[in-house]
């Protein structure tokens, strides 16, 4: 595994918010190259969010984002895709009426060039056998999990500097979920950050060197997975407690 010892992503104290509603206060971690940072918590915490202020999709009110060491902070979704941040959000990102091949293609094409096209295509289809099955499907009869796939597949051909991924698992088949992992570990040891949102808080210890566990936007703790998993329980707990604030 590489750990260049260099910050692939920082966030410095970053705020948020939709409208007048605060979603982030003080938000900082940052991962390192060839790493992988567990983003924790319950529903409505805040990791959404996050993924959306560090790819662009949501500014930041304040605070400082850097990606590889450049302040990004502000710029626009594909100023900050160009630095080498990619984000596989939550929900789709592909075109339904478009077969699953169609879909890579398209994107494969853009990123791997015309040249390396076919050898592309195999290499998302020997990663993700499921893939290969439904290649001729259109992407529109897929369940969201496979959505979600494809737009994993499209991303993975050049490994990026970064990887933020909302929620891959969700929907997916165990033996599905295996095939991501093992994906995320390939790109690892390219060098590639990643920042993996995980409602499967186990899948996600075990592939993280760091754990941040976000309750109400702000994180509650930033530290090594062993550590997680206890925070975790307790922020659950405080959420089912009679009286508790649940935000959604
Ligand atoms: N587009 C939006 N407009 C207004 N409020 C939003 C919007 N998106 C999210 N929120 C609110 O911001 C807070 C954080 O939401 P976010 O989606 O980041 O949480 P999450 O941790 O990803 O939750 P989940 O596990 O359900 O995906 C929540 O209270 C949510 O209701
Ligand atoms: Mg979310």
């Amino acid at each position: 595994m590489i750990h260049g010892g260099n910050p692939a992503l920082e966030l410095d104290g970053v705020c948020a918010a939709y409208g007048p509603y605060r979603a982030l206060f003080g938000v900082s971690f940052s991962v390192q190259e060839g790493a992988a940072l567990a983003l924790l918590g319950p529903n409505g915490a805040g990791k959404s969010t996050v993924a959306r202020v560090v790819s662009g999709l949501v500014p930041a009110s304040s605070g400082r984002i850097r990606v590889g060491g450049s302040d990004v902070t502000g710029k626009p979704a594909w100023a900050i895709a160009r630095t080498g941040l990619s984000h596989v959000p939550e929900g789709r990102g592909v075109f339904d009426s478009l077969s699953v091949e169609e879909n890579l293609v398209l994107s494969l094409r853009r990123r791997a060039g015309r040249r390396n096209l076919a050898a592309s295509l195999e290499r998302a289809y020997a990663r993700f056998p499921l893939l290969a099955e439904r290649r001729h499907h259109r992407v529109g009869t897929l369940s969201g999990g496979q959505q979600r796939l494809v737009s994993l597949a499209k991303v993975l051909v050049v490994p990026p500097r970064v990887l933020v991924a909302d929620e891959l698992s969700l929907g997916l088949a165990p033996s599905v979920v295996d095939d991501v992992y093992a994906a995320f570990a390939d790109v690892r040891r390219s060098g590639t950050a990643l920042v993996v949102v995980e409602q499967q808080v186990d899948r996600a210890l075990g592939l993280a060197s760091t754990a941040v566990v976000l309750e109400h936007g702000s994180v509650a703790y930033v530290g090594p997975p062993s550590g997680a998993r206890g925070v975790v329980a307790q922020v659950l707990s405080r959420r089912s407690r009679p009286g508790s604030a649940d935000r959604r």
